[in-house]
């Protein structure tokens, strides 16, 4: 079942009834001001940080849900309803709530009365704009009254829903002509204050929650509305919120726009005040005059528009299948720009206060983004890399406003080391700028002890060398990839934290899944050395990733697949020998795409092993059988129920890596069915077992022992986004930046004709063309540059050249 359908001219998904299964959000802003908007306009905004900037209050885990957002009542007689009928819920004549691409547009309609809301954030200034048009449709004049609400957050949202004591006495505002301020804190330690306002002459105000709501009242039926009058409330501690109430008189036709604008202003210390006590509106008044025309927020919008046009039209593709057009031209791509915004901090399930950026999460976000903003992801890696140790080893999370390591969570997850290659060699062969790999870098943010980038990425190398275990394995630490696997944490009581209890480091357990990552990186690492003209080095990675290669085949094979880890006892873990979890997909994804197996013929029966054992027709599990008691050897793999999240759940996040490793041997149909079973654009029709937004992935769908067997969770900030773009288009669609050039090698299921590739890269636009006359899975047989024959499949780059017309044929 559908709750809407995709608008592929307009990038749009149009969500078609308020009653989705799920809260269907979308995120507003580019820059450092972001808003959560979803489609019954729920949500929440904040500037840089979503816990300690925080501008309203969101109640997560509500009830009823999705609850607080950017509201606007229309009284219309004795109706009171919504254009995203949250909170009042008065049924709509008509509903219809589009997410685009940076913004979200609402047109419903009542009595006659249409309403269109359009709700964005603009390129260079922190706020957010609704543009509400009101249109009277029916034959007689109506006599209107809007009100709109939001409600303040006390800037630091974890404070602000715990420091009751405190949080209810700070609470302060000012209010002049059509803005109110929300100054709580200002007059102390704070520097910036908040703004809500409208274009237009307001006929009342509240800024008190108590007086605009009434006792013990939601924002459902608020007092004010149902009264028809604000009370001008000011509010003095409690809760500080924001409503104007507008008056309009609407004839037979006529149409009226209001614009509103929340926004977040900063003063210079010596600047706070124009008055005693009164703070300095300057820079709120010259950010609202830029928004108080329809033609200036049209100007706006437009500037929006295009910004994103030109990102998105760096990797397009033209076939047959209307549905991968749709993903990798629109939805997975912008899926890919949030996780850059966003890390894992702000969702409809990360709360923004909790986890910051993560290292192995940050380096993996950024294979999906280096190709749309090379610069900033630049910026990134030097962020991530200067939170690393001088041994190689990194802080697991760093906070985003001072990119400093967070100690209460440390390091020793010791995949971490490997995923910073893997992101430096991303965005090494997609810009040629090989001066990042020159460039002093700190560790762990002190510049005292700086060295080149390059470095960096030799100690992670070396911390991997270094720290081995009895099968010349790599020691997993606290975890790797999987960190519910917590082989050598042992924690027997409630409340210790799976990810950081212990010393949770032994000498013994250790990761089949990181070996397969050394294989991958390390030769990634060696051509990065060559690059740079260290052959020696490069030698030398070779020679130890030869090492690992064989370890791996020596004791990482189980006979049918590749082995997982092995535990503190060194038991194996994902073996035939286990009784349950005998096998994990992590390593059959990573080895083989690593390429380990492949000439031995392991690789084909590893994957085999994953169809036969993990496959489901909602994706791959990761991991049979599901653990069905807790394993104290194990950790927090085994603690949730079956089907769930690490315990044999549908990890969104490895199924393009196994779909990957399929290309890696040719199988096009089957990599193909992989990518296919967890793509959001192909399970729409499903969206009442999916329940998540089906134009995004979800971290996870429960597995077959699951009782919500095909329900996801979990959707926007995932590490699926980056891989499955990375699979799709380097892999399926085989377009894959390397040191020399593009290379164009797709592994295509058999029937998917012919298609055309535009892609930016570095200087130049590549017009790509593949044909498949004979309808093959994969194989070049020919290429032409410009009309010219070229051997191989590798675009020869031609430094500055702006245009390139390449046909590709497969046989
Ligand atoms: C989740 C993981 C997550 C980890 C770290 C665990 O509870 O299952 O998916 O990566 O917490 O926050
Ligand atoms: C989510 C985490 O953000 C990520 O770091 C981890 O790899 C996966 N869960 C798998 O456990």
């Amino acid at each position: 079942m559908k709750y809407g359908h995709f608008d592929d001219v307009h990038q749009e998904y149009v969500i078609t009834t308020p009653k989705t299964p799920l809260p269907w959000i979308n995120y507003l802003g580019c820059n450092e001001f972001f808003s959560l908007i979803s489609n019954t306009c729920g949500g929440y905004t904040f500037y840089k940080d979503a816990k300690l900037l925080r501008l309203t209050r969101y109640r997560y885990n509500n009830v009823p849900a999705d609850i607080n957002g950017k509201y606007l009542y229309i009284k219309d007689g004795d109706t009171v309803w919504n254009p995203g009928w949250q909170p009042t819920k008065t049924e709509l004549d008509s509903y219809e709530c589009r997410h685009g691409i940076g913004y979200s547009r609402f047109t419903s309609s009542k009595n006659g009365v249409k309403a269109s809301v359009l709700s964005f954030v603009p390129l260079n200034d922190n706020c957010e704009i609704s543009q509400l048009t009101l249109t009277n449709g029916s034959s007689e004049d109506k006599k209107l009254s809007v009100f709109s609400y939001v409600e303040w957050c006390l800037w630091n949202a974890d404070d602000d829903m715990k420091n009751f004591q405190r949080n209810l006495s700070t609470g302060e505002v000012e209010v002049q002509d059509s803005t109110i301020y929300h100054k709580t804190e200002y007059r102390e330690r704070r520097n910036h204050y908040a703004i809500y306002s409208v274009n237009t002459k307001i006929d009342g105000f509240d800024t008190s929650r108590d007086a605009f709501l009434g006792a013990y009242r939601g924002a459902d039926s608020p007092e004010a509305v149902e009264n028809g009058k604000c009370t001008n409330s000011m509010a003095s501690g409690w809760s500080p919120i924001a409503s104007h109430q507008i008056n309009v008189d609407l004839a037979a036709g006529e149409t009226k726009t209001f614009i509103f604008v929340l926004g977040y202003i900063e003063n210079p210390e010596d600047e706070k005040w124009e008055s005693y006590g009164v703070i300095n509106k300057t820079r709120a008044k010259e950010m609202l005059a830029k928004y108080q025309t329809d033609a200036q927020v049209d100007e706006a919008f437009a500037a929006l528009q295009a910004y994103w046009k030109q990102l998105l039209a760096r990797y397009t593709v033209d076939s047959a299948d209307e549905k991968v057009n749709r993903m990798v031209n629109t939805w997975n791509q912008y899926q890919c720009m949030v996780t850059f915004n966003m890390s894992r901090s702000a969702s409809y399930y990360e709360s923004g206060i909790g986890r910051g950026m993560g290292f192995r999460d940050s380096c993996q976000d950024l294979l999906g983004f280096v190709h749309l903003i090379p610069d900033r992801a630049r910026e990134r890696i030097i962020d991530i890399a200067s939170t690393q140790f001088q041994d190689g080893s990194a802080y697991h999370q760093y906070q985003p406003l001072t990119k400093k390591g967070n100690s209460d969570i440390g390091s020793g997850f010791n995949d971490d080391p490997l995923w910073l290659i893997a992101g430096t060699s991303a965005y090494v062969r997609e810009t040629g700028d090989t001066s990042i790999l020159t460039q002093m870098v700190p560790f762990d943010n002190d510049m005292s002890v700086a060295a080149p980038l390059m470095d960096h990425l030799k100690r992670s190398l070396d911390y991997i060398i270094n720290h081995k275990g009895p099968h010349n394995l790599p020691l997993i630490g606290r975890a790797d990839w999987n960190d519910c696997l917590n082989l050598n944490c042992f924690s027997a009581h409630p409340g210790e934290s799976f990810q950081t209890f212990g010393p949770s480091e032994g000498p013994v357990a250790e990761s089949v899944f990181i070996a397969g990552m050394f294989v991958k990186y390390g030769e990634e690492y060696a051509q990065l050395c060559e690059l740079m003209g260290d052959d020696t080095e490069a030698a030398r990675a070779r020679k130890e990733v030869q090492a690992m290669y064989d370890a791996i085949l020596k004791d990482g094979w189980d006979g049918d697949w590749f082995v997982r880890a092995y535990d503190a006892y060194s038991h194996k873990v994902g073996s035939r020998e286990c009784r349950e979890g005998q096998i994990y997909i992590e390593p059959q994804g990573f080895c083989v795409l690593a390429g380990v197996g492949v000439k031995e013929g392991l690789a084909e029966k590893a994957l085999n092993s994953v169809k036969e054992r993990l496959d489901t027709k909602y994706g791959v599990m990761i991991l049979q059988p599901a653990y069905t008691e807790y394993h104290l050897e194990l950790g927090e793999v085994s603690s949730y129920p079956p089907g769930y999240k690490e315990n044999a759940g549908i990890f969104c996040h490895n199924n393009p890596w196994v779909s990957i490793a399929e290309t890696v041997l040719g199988r096009g149909d089957r990599a193909f069915e992989i990518y296919r079973k967890t793509c959001p654009a192909y399970i729409e029709d499903i969206s009442e077992i999916h329940r998540t937004e089906p134009y995004v992935y979800s971290q996870m769908v429960a597995g077959k022992d699951a009782k919500f067997y095909g329900e996801a969770k979990n959707s926007w900030l995932t590490g699926t986004a980056a891989w499955t773009f990375v699979n799709i288009s380097q892999y399926i669609l085989g377009v894959y930046p390397t040191h020399q050039g593009l290379s164009v090698d797709p592994c295509i299921p058999k029937g998917f004709g012919d298609f055309s590739i535009t892609r930016k890269f570095r200087e130049g636009i590549y017009h790509i063309q593949v044909k498949n006359p004979q309808n093959v899975e994969k194989g070049v047989v020919s290429m032409t540059v410009d009309g010219k024959a070229v051997d191989g499949h590798i675009i020869p780059y031609e430094k500055g050249k702006e245009e390139y017309n390449i046909v590709i044929t497969m046989g």
